[in-house]
């Protein structure tokens, strides 16, 4: 018998998915929630493709297993490899950031050229593009990876001058475009917005839409458990479970900031590298 009041799984590579975790939150706090980052293995956005898709299958796995009604794939990384095969057979919806933020973009562009900025796994599998011309065939996008954005937001560099010397390189290669809206296709970049939006008006010389794609991801899922008739009673109490598969005790502060108000959550170490080993699927 299905029961309404089992958790939603979130899972990153690290606890940049904590930005769309507490979107999901704030809009829908009685229903339960397990966190998962794995900041083992983190970060993701460097690796293969056939690596992204094996750490993503173990993480869908370890949720399955602990009774998740639905997969929140809180990382662009793996989202841009496709969703299938990671909750095959076990009847678990599964929702990406990819087509959400694309939407969200295209709504709050004045119908200008699109940027993107990922990492290199998410830029190099044009998800992004694929995703707007979906919904804008003629849509110019400009995607721009940027890797080191990653590491300085896990070591909590969020305002210092390096990153905003990284930022101001990256952002160059948007010059002389006519870019109006700028995606964060990283979990990781809302926290260093005001530095990716002070380089970009730097480079392009004037203002320009920043868009993330944590609130349209949750309400992606308020409208997904509504119509699927299985949101949490409102009387439900919401239990909230965070773990890592590194270092918990390591994380603290980090993760503060990206949860964002309200109580910083606390973490419990779990081990995923051997489940769903052998999953079958297309990544
Ligand atoms: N936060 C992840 C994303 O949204 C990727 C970070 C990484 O592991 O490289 O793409």
């Amino acid at each position: 018998m299905f029961d309404p009041t089992a958790p939603i799984g979130v899972f990153d590579s690290g606890l940049g998915g904590l930005t769309v975790a507490s979107a999901i939150a704030q809009r829908l706090p009685h229903e339960g929630m397990i966190y998962l980052g794995d900041t083992a293995r983190v970060p993701y956005g460097t690796r293969s493709p056939a690596t992204v898709v094996r750490y993503a299958r173990n993480n869908a796995a370890f949720l399955a297993d602990a009774g998740i009604k639905l997969l929140v794939v809180a990382c662009n990384t793996v989202s841009a490899q496709g969703l299938g095969g990671l909750a095959d057979g076990s009847g678990i919806p599964v929702v990406g950031v990819i087509r959400p933020g694309a939407r969200a973009a295209l709504d709050a562009s004045a119908g200008g050229p699109i940027a993107v900025l990922g990492t290199q796994v998410t830029v190099r599998s044009l998800a992004y593009e694929h995703a707007i011309h979906e919904l804008d065939p003629g849509r110019p996008v400009h995607a721009l990876a940027c890797p080191l954005f990653v590491p300085l937001v896990e070591e909590g560099w969020n305002n210092h001058t390096v990153t905003r010397m990284v930022a101001r390189e990256y952002l160059a290669g948007l010059a002389g475009t006519e870019v109006d809206t700028i995606i964060l296709g990283c979990t990781h970049y809302p926290i260093i917005r005001g530095v990716i939006a002070e380089a970009a008006a730097e480079v392009l010389g004037r203002e320009v839409t920043i868009v993330d794609s944590a609130t349209a991801v949750a309400d992606q899922v308020a409208t997904l458990l509504g119509e699927w008739g299985r949101g949490a009673p409102v009387t439900a109490e919401g239990r909230r479970r965070f773990v890592v598969t590194d270092a918990p005790d390591r994380i603290g502060a980090a993760a503060a900031q990206f949860w964002g108000g309200g109580d910083a959550p606390t973490f419990e170490h779990v081990d995923v590298t051997d489940r769903g080993v052998g999953a079958t699927g297309t990544g």
